[in-house]
């Protein structure tokens, strides 16, 4: 486990750039990261600077309410979702993800827990929580893809600070 406080949004975001550089994009299974913490813990901020990481240009919006929004980056496909209103785990079958399931796909899930049993599992699990006026992220490898892509990550941040 890998734990790192997070002073202002511009931390959070280079949290989400410092994994985008290390992707495990050669992995043989869809890749998947869960993304944990309370309303405003900066789940969607984070996604956000991955994606920009990745060179996705253009607005990046929470998936609030469309609980599903789909990028296409040079590496790779990134599929962002926000389950927090997702009325039950039976919904996600709805949302197709089934069929999107191939190498070279990148899930961020924000509130997978509304979908346990229904998601593939975590590579990557990531929980934010409040701290005064910044957060802080706890990263945990959950696979072994996973455990080799945060520890390429934390390897790229300590060059970067
Ligand atoms: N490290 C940080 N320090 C202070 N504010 C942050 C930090 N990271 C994100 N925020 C801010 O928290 C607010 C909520 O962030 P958001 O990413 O929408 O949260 P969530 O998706 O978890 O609900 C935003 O205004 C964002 O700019
Ligand atoms: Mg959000």
């Amino acid at each position: 486990m890998i734990e790192r406080a997070l002073l202002e949004v511009a931390d959070t975001e280079s949290l989400g750039a410092a994994l985008a550089r290390s992707v495990p994009w050669a992995a043989p299974q869809s890749l998947t990261v869960f993304l944990q913490g309370a309303l405003g813990a900066g789940k969607t901020t984070l996604a956000r600077g991955l994606l920009r990481g990745l060179g996705v240009q253009g607005t990046v919006r929470s998936p609030t309410f469309t609980l599903l929004e789909g990028y296409e980056s040079a590496a790779g496909r990134v599929l962002h979702l926000d389950l927090y209103r997702l009325a039950g785990g039976a919904d996600v079958a709805s949302l197709g993800l089934r069929d999107e399931l191939d190498p070279g796909v990148l899930l961020l899930i924000e509130w997978p827990e509304r979908a346990a049993g229904s998601l593939p599992p975590a590579d990557l699990s990531i929980e934010l929580s409040l701290a005064g006026d910044g957060r802080i992220a706890r990263l945990e490898g959950a696979s072994p893809v996973g455990k080799a892509w945060l520890a390429a990550a934390a390897e790229a941040w300590r060059f970067q600070n």
